[in-house]
This record gives structure tokens, C-alpha cells and sequence, in this order.
């Protein structure tokens, strides 16, 4: 019995998620010039994102973490963005670089900017691991863009669950199906 065994395949595997964070950070490394840049993740999601994301980059960065939710336990969007936990600190004048997991729908990250924007930041962008082929919004950094599955792993949970898991893969049916 092992959580691996709910994974029907394995979408991106362990070593091409840490090459591609490694890019992603020199990318960031190169454009912030030095500037010091607020991290701000996305509970709880983008946990395991932001923290290598934060050691391959090398520039001064803080860390902050907001917790909005728009899908609770079910796979359906509730339409709407309620924040369950703000910013510890004020982040007018500073440059933010916000941090997903995933951008599906992009609802959640819509409603997120327009608040974030309304604090007067000298900046706001964002550094998505995986968006959706379907999807309009693109982040200004993306890792991968997949394709319309279910997808768990390396932050990305069902039910709470699977978020450990070392890569993306995409889960059996059975386990969402109740089977
Ligand atoms: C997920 C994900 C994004 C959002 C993306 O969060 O982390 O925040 O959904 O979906 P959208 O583009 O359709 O809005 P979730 O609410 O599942 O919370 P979690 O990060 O705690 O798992």
C-alpha cells in the first residue's frame, strides 16, 4: 500500500521539476537586477513550489504567504475567491512575485492580483508551475503547460491528499470516482 499506487502515470518527473525551477530562478535572478522581491506563495499549493523556487534564486527575498479558497474539498469551482489568511506584511513599493502551483480556471489568481495591485506595489508578477493548455492567463513565469487532467504531487493535493508526492502525476480515476 503506497500513495504511488493511486498515480495512473507520472506527468513530470522529479528531476525535470528541479531543472525547470532551476531555470525559472535564474530567469527571475536575472530580470528583479538585484532588487529585493517578495515571495508570495500560495497556501497551501505552492508550498513546496516556493521553497525551491526561493533557493534558486539569488537576489534578497522575502517570504509571505496568503491562503484563499475557491475549491475547497470537490474538484468544482465555487466561482468566487474568499481569503482565509492575508499577508503577514504590507507590501506598497515593493516588488511582489507571486507564487501558484497551478493556474486552472485562473480565477483564483484574478481575484488575487486585483486585491494585491489595490496595495500599491512597485510591482506584481507571477511565477505558475503548471497552467492549463485550455486556459487563457498565462503567469509571467510558468514551469509547464499541461494538458486538462487531474493532476497531484509536488504541492497539488486531492482531498488534502497526494501533495508529498515527489512529481506531478496524473491520478487514477478510481480514487476521485470513490471506487
Ligand atoms: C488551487 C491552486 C490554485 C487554484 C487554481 O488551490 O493552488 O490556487 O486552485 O485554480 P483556478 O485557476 O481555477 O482558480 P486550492 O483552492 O485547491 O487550494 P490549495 O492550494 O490549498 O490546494
Amino acid at each position: 500500500m503506497s500513495i504511488h499506487d493511486d498515480i495512473e502515470r507520472v506527468l513530470i518527473d522529479t528531476p525535470t521539476l528541479h531543472q525547470r525551477i532551476a531555470t525559472l530562478g535564474a530567469q527571475i535572478t536575472s530580470d528583479y537586477h538585484g532588487e529585493p522581491v517578495t515571495l508570495v506563495g500560495v497556501l497551501k499549493g505552492a508550498v513546496l513550489f516556493v521553497a525551491d523556487l526561493a533557493r534558486a534564486i539569488d537576489a534578497p527575498v522575502a517570504l509571505d504567504f496568503m491562503a484563499v479558497s475557491s475549491y475547497g474539498n470537490t474538484m468544482q469551482s465555487q466561482g468566487r475567491v474568499r481569503i482565509l489568511k492575508d499577508l503577514d506584511d504590507p507590501i506598497a513599493g515593493k516588488h511582489v512575485l507571486v507564487v501558484e502551483d497551478i493556474i486552472d480556471t485562473g480565477l483564483t489568481l484574478n481575484n488575487l492580483l486585483q486585491l494585491l495591485r489595490q496595495r500599491q506595489p512597485a510591482s506584481v508578477r507571477v511565477c505558475a508551475l503548471l497552467d492549463k493548455a485550455k486556459t487563457q492567463m498565462r503567469a509571467d513565469y510558468t514551469g509547464f503547460t499541461i494538458e486538462d487532467a487531474f493532476v497531484v504531487g509536488y504541492g497539488l493535493d486531492y482531498a488534502q491528499q497526494y501533495r508529498n508526492l515527489p512529481y506531478i502525476g496524473v491520478l487514477k480515476p478510481h480514487v476521485y470516482h470513490g471506487a
